[in-house]
């Protein structure tokens, strides 16, 4: 792109169909906000600048824009007196603008970068004073139409509202995106009124003007339709949501991932790939989580924020914040809490759960156990049942255990406590001082039998005949 380019972003508006707390540009779909794509898309032009227009809830999408993209600057519309309105707040907040300024909505989250850099390039070659994105929608109601002169031009943008029964049948829509020259733009949001059936200074009103005016006004027709839809409700932030999460899995099964079943496999937005991933079905990737190439992950697993090494396999487990090595195993019915790192070909088994757990290369902890705030060394083997017992009821101690630990089932770690390299615990120990390199931890005391206590004590049971019929003690 050659010319400037200014972005302005409205999202000022209530989004009272959403009955939700959270202000609508905020809702995630796919792993990131609604703002958070299309700001994303608008990253891709390059744009000299962005202003986003906040107003309704300002105090939570603000700052969500700043953490997004500190550079965009924020405008404060304090009543929301229509989408022309909006747009001259936006550009008040900037120095003058020349070249083109692209108008976007906040709430389109499948809007591609793609698009917008079509739309202004269309734009820019016309020569014309607007240039609208518009789409074929079967449903058209809602939207503002595109009316066309005979000879196809556009004509001019009339609201759902202010449309008559002909121009409602019309099945091209306004998208609410426009490429506008700067001056053109500058000097038509001072000329919009406000005398329509919502009493609000409509944006659309410009594309008009420039007809009027022998500017140029020209339409770019999307061609998926899908793309400048806006969630306005649970309901289509669903449905939205649905058709993002099958472009993600046709990216990635495109760039060599396998996608077993796509119906239950959802992929954030931002979530990495290598080429020969397996997906088994119901699998769940969120946030930052990256997959490395040979890996299998699922069935049924929720994986976040989490890195999975190289030919891993990852089964039925939910996993937060932790990092998988290369050929390690995880599952069935694993749970890895934030700071779980595995080492490569290690393992955490079934019904194992792991906090702040650094568990070396070739270590195992195969079942039943929890590992919390603990070190373990290399090719250490954790018994079955094993708590490391980091909880005294007031604070959180660490547990280090060395390379080359055999440790027997149903050991308790009492942290504070340290087990050298090489050492061992019996099965039942409850470690509660420090073992020396090489060293056999024991607390179970001997064990003592007292012969007959079946007979004995509970005569005439089973139990006792069980006893008696297995002979003569
Ligand atoms: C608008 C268009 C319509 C188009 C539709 C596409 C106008 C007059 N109409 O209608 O032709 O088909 O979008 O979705 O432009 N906003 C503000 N400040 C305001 C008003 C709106 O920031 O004062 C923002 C809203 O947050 C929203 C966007 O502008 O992101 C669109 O506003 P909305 O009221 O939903 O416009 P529509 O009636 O849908
Ligand atoms: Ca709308």
């Amino acid at each position: 792109m050659t010319s400037e380019l200014t972005v302005v972003v409205l999202a000022a508006g209530g989004g009272t169909r959403m009955k939700s707390r959270t202000p609508k540009v905020l809702h995630p779909v796919g792993g990131r906000s609604m703002i958070g794509h299309v700001l994303r898309a608008v990253e891709e032009l390059a744009p000299q600048r962005v202003v986003a227009v906040v107003g309704h809830q300002r105090e939570l999408v603000g700052p969500h824009i700043t953490d997004l993209a500190p550079e965009v600057v924020l405008a404060v519309q304090e009543e929301q007196l229509g989408t022309g309105h909006a747009v001259a707040v936006g550009l008040g907040a900037l120095p003058q603008v020349t070249g083109t300024v692209l108008v976007a909505y906040g709430d389109t989250p499948l809007l591609r970068g793609a698009t917008l850099s079509a739309l202004v390039a269309d734009h820019e070659s016309s020569g014309r004073a607007v240039t609208v994105l518009t789409g074929q929608v079967d449903a058209p109601t809602g939207y503002g139409r595109i009316v066309r002169a005979v000879t196809g031009e556009v004509a001019a943008i009339v609201e759902e509202k202010d449309a008559t029964d002909e121009q409602r049948r019309i099945t091209e829509v306004n998208s609410g995106i426009y490429a506008f020259s700067a001056a053109f733009l500058a000097d038509a949001v001072t000329r919009i009124g406000n005398t329509n059936a919502s009493g609000e200074f409509y944006l659309t009103d410009a594309v008009g003007m420039a007809v009027a005016d022998a500017l140029g006004a020209g339409a770019y027709v999307v061609e998926d339709a899908a793309e400048i839809e806006g969630a306005n409700d649970r309901v289509q932030l669903a449905a939205l949501g649905r058709v993002l999460n099958d472009r993600i899995l046709t990216g990635w099964m495109r760039a060599g991932v396998t996608v077993i079943d796509p119906l239950t496999t959802w992929i954030d937005a931002d979530v990495e790939l290598a080429p020969d991933v397996t997906i088994l079905p119901g699998v769940q990737l969120h946030g930052a989580t990256s997959i490395a190439t040979g890996a299998t992950v699922g069935p049924d697993s929720t994986l976040r924020d989490t890195e999975v090494g190289e030919g891993a396999t990852v089964v039925r487990a939910h996993t937060n914040l932790a990092v998988i090595g290369a050929g390690a195993d995880v599952g069935p019915f694993s749970y890895l809490r934030p700071g779980t790192v595995l080492g490569a070909h290690g393992k955490i088994g079934g019904f194992v759960e792991t906090k702040n757990a650094v568990i070396g290369e070739g270590s195992k902890v195969p079942h039943l156990s929890y590992v919390g705030d603990a070190e373990i060394g290399e090719s250490t083997n954790i018994g079955a049942g094993t708590i490391f017992a980091n909880y005294d009821g007031v604070n959180k101690h660490h547990t280090s255990v060395g390379s080359h630990v055999t440790s027997g089932s149903n050991v308790t770690f009492v942290a504070p406590v340290t087990v050298g390299d090489g050492a061992a615990t019996g099965a039942g120990t409850v470690v509660r001082g420090d073992v020396p390199p090489g060293g056999l931890a024991l607390s179970a005391g001997p064990q003592r039998v007292v012969e007959g206590w079946a007979q004995a004590k509970r005569p005439g049971t089973a139990q006792a005949d069980a006893a008696d019929q297995a002979g003569p003690r």
